[in-house]
This record gives C-alpha cells, sequence and structure tokens, in this order.
C-alpha cells in the first residue's frame, strides 16, 4: 500500500516558484527545433544530449543551458516549449506557476523580446483556459552580462507590464556580487516590478543578505548557503521571507554531495517559508513532484513536512491573499480526502 506522504505528492495541488523556461527544454524538443530551424548542434543524437548533461558546477550547466537556447528561435518555438512544460506538470497537479525567462542571451543572437514573450504568454494563456493553471512571469537578468545590456532588457520590460511581474537575477553567481545589479533593480522597482534572485546557490549569506538589502527582494531564489549564518536565518524567518529552493538542481550542480544533505528540512525547522521547485527540470532529471519525492525519501519527510512545503508554495507566491486562501482551501480539501481514503 502507498503511504500518505506519496499520495499526498502525487494528488495535492501545488505552485511552483522557481522555474526557468528554457530549463524545460528536453532533448527531444531540442533536436526536433534544431531540425526545423536548421541550426547546428554538436549533437547527433537525443543520447548525446542526454549523455552531455553531467556538470561538476553551476557554469558547467550554464555552458549547456546557453548552447540549448541556441534553437529557439520563433514565437511557436516559445509556444511549444511553454505548452509542452505546462502540460507535463498539470499531471503533478501544478495550479500556478511563477516562470522565469532569460531574454537578454536570446536579444544577443537576434531574437526579438516580443518574439520570446509572445510565445511564452500564448501559452500561459492556453494554460489557463485548458487546465486552470494560473501564472506569473518574472524576467531575469543574467549576470554575466554587463548592467547596460540589463537596462535593455528591462526597457522592454516597461512595455509589457501587464505581462511581465516580476524581476530576478540568475546565471553565473561566484564574483558578481548582487551590488553589480544595483541600479537596474531601483530602476525596475521605480517601473513597478517585484525583484527576487538567485543568491546563495553557490555564492555566500553574504551575497544573500547584500541582495535583501541593496536589491531589496521579496523573495531568495535557492538560498541554500543562507543556512551558514544564524542572525540571517532569525532574519528571513522573522520577515517570512520566501526560500525558493531546488535540490534536485543542487544535487546535480554539485551545490550538495548528496541529496540528503538538502537544507530543505533544516530550513522547515527553523521555521522559514521554504518551498520545493525543479529550476532546470529537463537538464536535471526531475519535474516538480520529482523533487518533492527525491526529498521526501532522502530526507524522510513525514505527512505534515509534505502539507507543510506544499501549502509554503502558495504561501510564499504573489498571488494575491484572496487567490492564495482559494488554494489553501483546496489543499485542505484534498488533504482531509485522502485521509480519509
Ligand atoms: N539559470 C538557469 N538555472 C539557473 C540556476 N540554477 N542558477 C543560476 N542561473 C540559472
Ligand atoms: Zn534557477
Amino acid at each position: 500500500m502507498k503511504n500518505i506522504a506519496s499520495s499526498l505528492i502525487d494528488l495535492l495541488p501545488k505552485a511552483e516558484l522557481h522555474l526557468h523556461i528554457e530549463g524545460t527544454l528536453e532533448p527531444e524538443m531540442m533536436m526536433q527545433l534544431a531540425k526545423r530551424n536548421k541550426v547546428e548542434l554538436p549533437y547527433e543524437t537525443v543520447e548525446e544530449v542526454r549523455q552531455a548533461y553531467d556538470f561538476s558546477c553551476l557554469q558547467d550547466f550554464l555552458d549547456l543551458y546557453y548552447l540549448g537556447m541556441s534553437v529557439l528561435i520563433t514565437e511557436q518555438d516559445f509556444f511549444d516549449l511553454t505548452w509542452a512544460y505546462l502540460q507535463k506538470v498539470h499531471r503533478d497537479r501544478l495550479t500556478h506557476v511563477e516562470m522565469f525567462f532569460d531574454p537578454q542571451p536570446h536579444m544577443d543572437r537576434g531574437i526579438e523580446f516580443d518574439v520570446v514573450l509572445g510565445g511564452i504568454t500564448h501559452a500561459l494563456e492556453v494554460g489557463r483556459k485548458e487546465f486552470g493553471i494560473t501564472s506569473k512571469l518574472i524576467m531575469c537578468f543574467v549576470r554575466h552580462l554587463p548592467e547596460e545590456h540589463a537596462f535593455t532588457a528591462l526597457d522592454c520590460a516597461c512595455n509589457h507590464k501587464k505581462e511581465i511581474f516580476g524581476v530576478g537575477m540568475d546565471s553565473t553567481e561566484v564574483g558578481i556580487p548582487p551590488r553589480t545589479f544595483q541600479r537596474v533593480f531601483k530602476a525596475a522597482v521605480n517601473q513597478g516590478f517585484i525583484p527576487v534572485a538567485h543568491v546563495g546557490e553557490e555564492g555566500t549569506a553574504d551575497d544573500v543578505k547584500e541582495a535583501l538589502d541593496l536589491l531589496k527582494i521579496k523573495r531568495v531564489d535557492h538560498g541554500n548557503h543562507a543556512l551558514d549564518d544564524a542572525k540571517l536565518v532569525v532574519r528571513l524567518s522573522k520577515d517570512q521571507t520566501p526560500l525558493t529552493m531546488c535540490p534536485i538542481s543542487n544535487w546535480r550542480l554539485k551545490v550538495i554531495d548528496d541529496l540528503s544533505q538538502s537544507p530543505i528540512k533544516k530550513a522547515l525547522d527553523a521555521g522559514l517559508l521554504v518551498t520545493i521547485n525543479s529550476d532546470d527540470p529537463s537538464y536535471f532529471g526531475g519535474y516538480l513532484n520529482d523533487n518533492y519525492r527525491a526529498v521526501q525519501q532522502s530526507l524522510n519527510l513525514d505527512e505534515k513536512d509534505i502539507i507543510t512545503l506544499t501549502k509554503n508554495s502558495f504561501k510564499a507566491s504573489f498571488l494575491s491573499d484572496y487567490e492564495k486562501q482559494r488554494q489553501l482551501d483546496r489543499v485542505d480539501s484534498q488533504v482531509s480526502r485522502i485521509q480519509q481514503s
């Protein structure tokens, strides 16, 4: 008989708050799009692509992630990519997603901002109509390009305030501190975008503090190393600043040696508003529920922990209080149904 924690993972409605749409590009689609768009890849087969996904650190992954993106050319490609993700996570009972996209690397290869955004938003609209999945889009600035480049993306985003909810920051972390992007974050906040940032993945607790203090972020993406600083843990707990953690990603990028080292249980026990997410599921080999299952087993999480993490996914979201409550009520009624069955 299946245990309750595992049924809860399979059946509870949940939100995903840390997901790069470009990181959902499955090798099969990469090969198809390369053919359709006549893009040369250094791989002949899907198996060869998969074999290349053996990463020793974040940068190792990023090199392949940016290479993979090169097959995305038309609005239809961005639609197909996003729609494929929504179909997969609908089966995981996802009901809300806050999705990152990285326009700068696409713009750098001559793809227009509106082509990228148009394909993604069209698929999100179909996802809402067909599956009832709600969404918010977060545009990430990439740290490996200069701040001026980020300003170009921000200019484009300002024409799409209805479609883009927030701004984030991702890509290479070590050696590029948050203060490098302080001006563009300030400008984005002045334009009404909600700020978040990838910090403390390979970087330090001090990077997390700097992003909170200078970039005014409302949510910490990853934040593993925040747990190295007891005072920061108290601050994050007191303010209930959410952390979007990605256990399989951490393991595959060697941020942790194995899943039993994931800081998720430690964060839960410290009263942090921690959530489970997939980051780049195609590259790391696990979508949302795979991440829940992986930590449930390796950290021995019980029924209560799974319910807390699922509820945290909505509490940590940027949904309105009304929408949050509606989603939390759905979780509660599904929990009762599972416990009674
Ligand atoms: N871009 C896509 N995934 C990322 C990650 N895990 N860290 C930093 N940048 C990323
Ligand atoms: Zn990420």
